[in-house]
């Protein structure tokens, strides 16, 4: 039988977490053949919490999980993990000023890059979800020295899943007949969804949907703005936010990094910034990926149009003010 993995989820009491571990302990990311062994962190306050998805982990009779590791403790939860699904952050509470939660979540990330770092495989692949996820991923990394840089990312597969969703139903053809919608830059409402180069299946062939949908004024206003409210517009009705979406997202982003994306098609990842398209520099920005042997690359030779550059530029400007933020809470600490 396959060896088990370790995989690690943080904010386990949380609600995310509670669609999402039990999307990858059924092998929906690494396999149906992959036996898992799973670790749960949370903050002490949720230890109880944390009982019951245990309790419930077990009641759901799951083959391909041999272990469930509750913990409050980094370095038990990091430990030889070969994947790591950041959920866990501090919410943004009310009154609360942008930089103090960013201060709040960047010594979060500081603590779990740092125990990365020690105690994780050095291979390990890890994603953040928890806001500000692109930066929080940046912080991370910058404290886990002895891990590749290429190894983290940030979760915009939300966005992507949100914006293919309105093509395909604007198209009125099913989700699978479109394809490499992509999310540019920050996992914020700055970031732009981009359906320029998107393809849609329409009679055995694959073609632009720019050319089939041929409407540029919806493309350009209220496609990029449904997406990019779409978190805002769930917490109205729901009165919570995304957590099944996310958690699928979650699952999306890591079983195609695992496993590889298709010849010809890409998907959206916040990743390390070589400066691709202008973007600025060692943040981590949104970009079409394609992955093969569990490396990512940058889609290149895109066109970008006026439009689009000055949409890539404001996302880009947001994540650079929220990197030196976070540097300068970093070094005050
Ligand atoms: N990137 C995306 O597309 C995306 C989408 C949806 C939500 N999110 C973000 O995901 C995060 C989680 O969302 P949720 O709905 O599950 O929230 P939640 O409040 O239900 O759960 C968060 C959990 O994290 C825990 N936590 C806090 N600090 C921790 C720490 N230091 N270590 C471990 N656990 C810790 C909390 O105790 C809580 O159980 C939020 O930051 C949210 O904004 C991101």
């Amino acid at each position: 039988m396959t060896e088990a993995i370790r995989v690690v989820v943080t904010g386990a009491a949380g609600q995310i977490a509670y669609s999402l571990l039990y999307m990858i302990a059924r092998g929906e990311v690494f396999g149906k053949d992959q036996p898992l062994i799973l670790h749960l962190l949370d903050i002490p306050p949720m230890a109880g919490v944390l009982e019951g998805v245990v309790m419930e982990l077990a009641d759901c009779a799951l083959p391909l999980l041999q272990e469930v590791i509750p913990t409050t403790d980094p370095k038990v939860a990091f430990k030889d993990v070969s994947a790591a699904f950041l959920v866990g952050a501090m919410p943004r509470k009310e009154g609360m000023e942008r930089k103090d939660l960013l201060s709040a979540n960047v010594k979060i990330f500081k603590v779990q890059g740092q125990a990365l770092n020690e105690f994780a495989k050095k291979d390990v692949k890890v994603l953040v979800v928890g806001n500000p996820a692109n930066t929080n991923a940046l912080v991370c990394a910058n404290y886990a020295p002895s891990i590749p840089k290429e190894n983290f990312s940030a979760m915009t597969r939300l966005d992507q899943n949100r914006a293919t969703s309105q093509i395909a139903a604007k198209l009125g053809v099913p989700i699978a007949a479109v394809s490499n919608i992509i999310i540019w830059g920050n996992h914020s409402s700055t970031q732009y969804p981009d359906a320029g180069q998107g393809k849609v299946f329409i009679n055995d062939v694959w073609k632009s949907v720019t050319e089939v949908l041929n409407d540029t004024s919806f493309l350009q206003g209220p496609f990029i703005d449904i997406v990019q409210k779409r978190g805002a517009a769930v917490i109205a009705s729901r009165k919570m936010s995304s957590a099944m979406s996310a958690a699928k997202s979650a699952c999306d982003h890591m079983h195609d990094w695992w496993n590889g994306t298709a010849p010809g098609k890409f998907v959206s990842m916040g990743v390390f910034s070589d400066g691709s398209y202008g973007t600025p520099k060692d943040v981590v920005f949104s970009f079409p990926v394609e992955i093969k042997n569990k490396q990512w690359k940058i889609v290149q030779g895109l066109t970008i149009d006026g439009f689009s550059k000055s949409k890539l530029d404001i996302t880009g400007n947001e994540l650079r003010e929220e990197r030196d933020e976070a540097l300068s809470v970093l070094e005050s600490n």
